[in-house]
């Protein structure tokens, strides 16, 4: 595991941001993995960058994202298919048909699960996988107990990320029960992993996932066991670390 610590959220996201240039420029058709969230939203101002001034070329690459939310339609300004759109999306060169993002409206959810799986397996697997972590430690939407083999699936949402989601919309009713999310196995499949977390509501997150033990109950500490992970944080979210890191 690869722990960098930088002054700044910019900082890091212009890391990124070169990290997966790099991997566009040597594997032109490289499969993406995607999250949305305040955490990879520079990194999307970043890549949009290089794309308008430097042409990088995203025609030929595929996206996963890691979620999207049960019943909410993909129309609504809070869906994460709004949310790629609006902050990357429409303003990259990338094919809409080499975009996945789980339905979260469709009749059967299981089966869209297995799909979005197959999908995954199709295309290769992911090269790369862009993560946030919550303040309670979840990838994706893997709340504190998930299974640390879970595959995509239909999960509730915890209260406190409920909380932490309900400032996007107007009232805590408005906010989404349940969402399809990647599982932490289909996750730890990806070739490469890059969790990223900024600001002082995540030093403790961090803490837990990159000193302390293995535990269903803080899901992002299974990157510890990832051949291939990044981790790319700020001083604030890497304020309680008290090991050596870069
Ligand atoms: C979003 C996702 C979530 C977020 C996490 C952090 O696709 O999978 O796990 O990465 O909730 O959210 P932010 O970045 O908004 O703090």
């Amino acid at each position: 595991m690869l722990v960098r610590i930088f002054k700044s959220a910019e900082d890091y996201s212009i890391a990124a941001a070169s990290e997966i240039a790099r991997l566009i420029e040597r594997k032109p058709d490289a499969v993406l993995g995607l999250a949305t969230g305040t955490s990879p939203l520079l990194l999307y101002q970043k890549l949009i960058r290089l794309h308008e001034e430097e042409d990088l070329d995203f025609s030929r690459i595929t996206t996963f994202n890691l979620d999207e939310y049960v019943a909410l339609p993909r129309s609504h300004p809070q869906s994460y298919h709004s949310f790629m759109t609006e902050n990357l999306f429409s303003k990259i060169n990338i094919r809409p048909g080499n975009i996945y993002i789980p339905n979260g409206t469709v009749e059967n959810i299981e089966e869209q699960c297995d799909w979005y799986e197959e999908q995954i397996k199709l295309a290769g697997g992911i090269d790369l996988q862009i993560l946030g972590i919550g303040g309670n430690g979840h990838i994706a939407f893997n709340e504190p107990g998930a299974s640390l083999g879970s595959r995509t699936r239909i999960k509730t949402l915890s209260e406190q990320t409920r909380k932490d989601n309900s400032r996007f919309f107007n009232t805590m009713d408005e906010v989404p029960k349940y969402a399809i999310t990647m599982g932490i196995g289909t996750i730890m499949d990806c070739h490469r992993l890059l969790l990223m977390a900024s600001g002082k509501s995540k030093a403790v997150a961090m803490k837990n996932t990159i000193e302390g033990p293995i535990t269903a109950m803080v899901p992002a500490t299974i990157v510890q066991m990832h051949r291939y992970a990044m981790i790319y944080i700020d001083e604030e979210a890497a304020a309680h670390l008290s090991g050596e890191h870069e």
